[in-house]
């Protein structure tokens, strides 16, 4: 039997390890089970932080997203000061471009560039486009630099990282996590999170499910490119090195790991459509990730059915954008015991309907 933490983070991706370095930052003893850290879906992002270019509508969501996108300087700053190592995070701002034949994508108070405009912004783009949207204050950060920087940064502080071991099931006992079952046997802790990202219904019946994306990279000499494009059907991010990442198919077709012929050809058609000059540069890979999606494409954020279970999971298109706040709402809960008001609007309970009653979750397990 395993029980040396207060708190047990189920789930080694962005928002584990995150939420982990919040807690300890705040004094609290954490454990992280992963099972995989390769799997996460942070390797499966091209690290956009783009609440503006993604389109969101005015609500919630946008909300939580601007907050997060505020919160990513100083958020990576830290991290950087603790570890010595970059992230990437780059204020480099979004570029939307439209052909002629775009469906209008934004709405509201939107800064539209014209064609000479956008032209003089970003030089051979295609011809094609006649003009386009800009994004000033949306961004990126490098998200395989980010990996890297929230491993060393919760190894620094002292987290417990136990990779390789796999959660198979939640046991409950009067509306509280008894225990988990883990790969290695049995785990206990005084609060448990959730944050298994598209696995998530592997342990609870939460509406979360994969949504596969598919992605591939080119290195460039230079910096041709010094935005992202943000393209219909298809976005370019440039790191500061030269390489250029292009994601991503939206793909409802389970855990099928592995690229597809179909998948990258369209990628790679889209991406070329909008800046010809992509299609000369050595490709150096192609690869897949899941997002985890849910309903309303917002995330589970907060209290669960049972009392000592936080649920921070269904980041789906958005995951390493909220990742700072995500883990300041979850470390703020557990230490103080005080819920963000917003995080009423990401509750659970939105899809009780869809949620067995806890005795019935309980019977599961
Ligand atoms: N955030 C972009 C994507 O999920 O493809």
């Amino acid at each position: 039997m395993n029980s040396s933490s207060d708190v047990l983070i189920i789930g080694g991706g962005a928002m584990g390890l995150a939420t982990a370095i919040e807690l300890t930052r705040q004094g609290a003893k954490v454990t992280v089970l992963s099972r995989n850290f390769q799997e996460a879906a942070l390797h499966a992002a091209a690290g956009m932080l783009a609440p503006q270019a993604e389109g969101l509508e005015p609500g919630p969501m946008l909300d939580l997203c601007l907050r997060s996108r505020d919160l990513y300087a100083d958020w990576t700053h830290q991290l950087t000061e603790l570890t010595g190592l970059e992230a990437g995070y780059w204020p480099c701002g979004i570029l939307a471009p439209a052909f002629a034949d775009s469906p209008p994508r934004y709405t509201g108070d939107v800064e539209w560039c014209d064609r000479t405009t956008i032209h003089q912004h970003q030089p051979d783009l295609s011809p094609e486009i006649v003009g386009g949207w800009w994004f000033p204050q949306d961004a990126q950060v490098n998200n395989q630099q980010l990996a890297q920087v929230l491993l060393q940064a919760a190894r620094q502080l002292g987290v417990t990282l136990e990779e390789g071991v796999g959660v198979t099931g939640v046991e409950t006992q009067d509306n509280r996590v008894h225990q988990v079952q883990t790969t290695v046997g049995p785990w206990q802790a005084q609060t448990y999170i959730l944050a298994t990202g598209s696995w998530s219904q592997d342990l609870l019946p939460i509406p979360v499910t994969p949504r596969k994306g598919q992605l591939f990279a080119v290195q460039t000499h230079g910096q041709p490119l010094t935005k992202v494009l943000f393209g219909p059907g298809t976005y370019i991010v440039p790191r500061q090195n030269g390489r250029i990442v292009v994601g991503a198919t939206s793909e409802d077709v389970g855990f099928a790991a592995y690229n597809t012929p179909g998948g990258i050809q369209s990628l790679l058609a889209k991406a070329i459509r909008l800046y010809p000059p992509l299609a000369d540069h050595p490709l150096e890979g192609c690869w897949w990730g899941f997002r985890p999606a849910t309903p309303d494409e917002s995330p589970i954020l907060g209290h669960s059915p049972y009392d000592n279970l936080i649920l921070a999971t269904g980041h789906y298109r958005n995951g390493i954008l909220l990742t700072p706040v995500t883990a300041r709402l979850i470390s703020d809960l557990i230490v103080t015991g005080q819920a963000d008001p917003c995080l009423a609007d990401f509750s659970w309970q939105r899809f009780a309907s869809s949620f067995p009653s806890t005795e019935r979750l309980a019977l599961a397990h």
